[in-house]
């Protein structure tokens, strides 16, 4: 193999899939997967298969057999973060996914258990026209096995020095308890004078870490943080005399050292010490998120397995799916209990929770082990899954046509027959929306109950309806094309707004109660959050548009390390570093790692992308009058 030939092949792949005009949207996708079909046919699996004898053989500092067959494959493999890619086979299979139908086959390794989404167009573009970029600027330079540029014989793969800075704040996070590595706290600004509780372990924000960790190989730190949280949640939790659900997960912990003693202890906060006192509804479900995505990136099942984990899932899914005066399959929540974690009108039913909600059920269902008390959660589920898909595309999804059926509703419906089911009135449709909805693309809103609809768009809410196929395929494609639509106001100068638009005036006043730290266009008040560029990024490659996430991350790469990693950006386009953002926060820098890597090997959404669940799709019955 010669580098050279390769050269020509990868530019002009990139030069084919730049081009917009064939952006592989839904409408467009039978012609271009012919053509990748073709190209995977004849050349691209060679290349592919070079790619990785190449990075192979990079990581093992240029020794070995560049075919890739001596010289600790394996472990080249796994600290390129590959090797996990081979053990998706079990929870690949329990998904329901059909990847038998849709795999390409790859000469390299007939394991590899990717789905069709995982390998379409996305891998041709990030991973083969960024090959020669710089193969091997993924690994983490902190890790004494990673990848090594003195020993490498290609020079021209210096690690980017952004990346290299990424990765060393990252590591300067870590905690330690009793010696082991359980989390990273939220935020390194020794320059900030208030610490607040930003020198805690954030469930939430751990999360890109340990993705981060996952596809770095280096799974244990994301192993001891599960235990060690679990652990937590065993603990009698209470906000003054009143005990909360046994289920519940902190919001964050805090490692106390005592250097006299020489011990270690842990005080973590469930909401008791939150401002607002709100409990963190979406801390459980991103716990449940991440055994999954531990599990599929190393192909441990054995943790997942263990009576602690299952019994720390049923104690979550109970507290979720416990029935009552619920008229909607919906989860009833307090304004605060998830990213934004201040008063800002998202009570009620936030697509933020609904998407994590469906996520975590989705993620539990795969991992609950089949005996008598497993199988009774199981088909709990699996009926509130069903109804939980059919509220949230009936009633959340809104786009031109939608916005048009609103506009036009009758008020005061009673019965059965009733279209406008929760009386809507259409007076309270704002004036923004009705230039900020293009003719092509739809989105999820950010909250629907009686006669309230939030008619923000909120990001994380939508990527992760993209990610767990709460979305319908084209429901994300029409996600992707409102992005496209409106960029300037979603991304603009930083990815990604938070939520668009922004409270200002009167409702600001009377919806936040007058926060001073949200005011308009800043921090969870439409202001831009680069921890969302990793969502942003495995939303694009499933709906097979990296292309969007390549231009979110150039623009976030422009800034990031100049301005000291900020936890947010204010104003309109994300222009400023946000007025109380922390510098060295951590998730800011996880997820601009994670959306890299991920785009340099799209494998690895399998971690966080759930394939769609044929037994959700609707069941097409013959009418009366069908008679063949
Ligand atoms: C802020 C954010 C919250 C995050 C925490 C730690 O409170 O609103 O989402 O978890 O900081 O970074």
């Amino acid at each position: 193999m010669h580098i050279f030939s390769l050269s020509s092949l990868f530019a002009h792949f990139d030069r084919w899939y730049n081009a917009p005009a064939i952006s592989p949207t839904v409408s467009n996708l039978p012609i271009f997967s012919l053509s990748v079909e073709y190209l995977f046919r004849s050349d691209i699996s060679i290349c592919l298969e070079e790619k990785f004898v190449l990075r192979k053989h990079i990581m093992d500092g240029g020794k070995g057999n560049v075919d890739g067959t001596k010289g600790g494959m394996r472990d080249g493999w796994k600290r390129s973060g590959l090797s996990n890619v081979n053990s998706h086979c079990s929870l690949a299979e329990m998904d329901g996914y059909d990847i038998s139908k849709l795999r390409i086959k790859s000469k390299l390794n007939s394991e590899r258990q990717r789905s069709y989404d995982e390998r379409s167009l996305s891998e041709l573009t990030s991973g083969l026209s960024k090959c020669l970029e710089g193969y091997e600027c993924m690994y983490s330079p902190g890790r004494a096995s990673a990848y090594s540029p003195g020993s490498c014989e290609w020079n021209s793969f210096e690690p980017h020095p952004i990346f290299v800075d990424a990765w060393e704040s990252l590591r300067r996070c870590l905690v330690n308890f009793r010696g082991q590595p359980v989390g990273t706290i939220a935020a390194c600004d020794h320059a900030s004078e208030e610490v607040l509780n930003y020198d805690q372990v954030f469930v939430r924000d751990f999360v890109p870490s340990a993705m981060a960790f996952l596809m770095n190989g280096e799974p244990d730190i994301v192993k001891n943080f599960l235990l060690k949280t679990l652990q937590l949640q065993g603990w009698e939790k209470k906000v003054d005399r009143f005990k909360l659900g046994e289920g519940a997960m902190p919001a964050s912990f805090k490692v106390l050292h005592d250097p006299v003693r020489k011990t270690d202890t842990i005080a973590a906060d469930f909401g008791e010490s939150a401002i607002g006192r709100v409990a963190p509804v979406d801390s459980g479900f991103w716990w449940i998120i991440l055994l999954r995505a531990y599990t599929k990136s190393t192909g441990d099942l054995s943790l997942a397995e263990t009576p602690d984990c299952q019994r720390g899932m049923k104690l979550i899914l109970t507290l979720c799916l416990s029935e009552g005066f619920d008229t909607f399959p919906t989860l009833l929540c307090a304004d605060g209990c998830s990213m934004i974690d201040r008063r800002m009108g998202i009570y009620g039913y936030p697509i933020e929770i609904q998407a994590l909600f469906f996520m975590a059920l989705r993620s539990a269902l795969v991992m609950l082990k089949h005996d008598e008390e497993g199988r009774d959660f199981i088909e709990r589920i699996v009926r509130r899954l069903h109804a939980l898909s059919f509220h949230m595309r009936s009633y959340f999804w809104l786009d031109f046509q939608q916005l048009n059926d609103i506009y036009r509703y009758k008020t005061e419906e009673y019965s059965h027959t009733a279209v406008n089911k929760f009386n809507v009135i259409p007076d309270s449709i704002p004036d923004w929306l009705f230039d900020f909805m293009p003719g092509r693309g739809g989105y999820f809103v950010g909250n629907v109950s009686p006669a309230r609809m939030d008619f923000r768009w909120f990001a994380l809410g939508n990527c992760v309806a993209i990610l767990s196929s709460l979305a319908t395929p084209d429901q994300s494609s029409a996600i992707m094309d409102l992005l496209e639509a409106r960029w300037d106001e979603l991304v603009g100068e930083m990815p990604i707004k938070i939520c668009y638009p922004a409270l200002d005036c009167h409702e600001w006043r009377i919806v936040t109660g007058c926060d001073p730290k949200n005011t308009r266009w800043s921090y969870h008040n439409g202001g831009s959050w680069p921890v969302l560029l990793w969502l942003l990024t495995a939303a694009c490659i499933k709906t097979g548009r990296p292309q969007i996430a390549r231009r979110a991350i150039d623009i976030a790469e422009s800034r990031l390390l100049k301005d000291s990693w900020p936890e947010y950006y204010d104003g309109k386009l994300g222009r400023y570093i946000g007025k109380q953002a922390r510098k060295y926060q951590t998730w800011s820098i996880a997820g601009y790692l994670v959306a890299k890597m991920m785009l340099e090997d799209p494998s690895t959404l399998g971690m966080i992308s759930l394939e769609e669940d044929k037994l959700m799709k609707p069941i097409i019955r013959r009418s009366s009058s069908w008679t063949c």
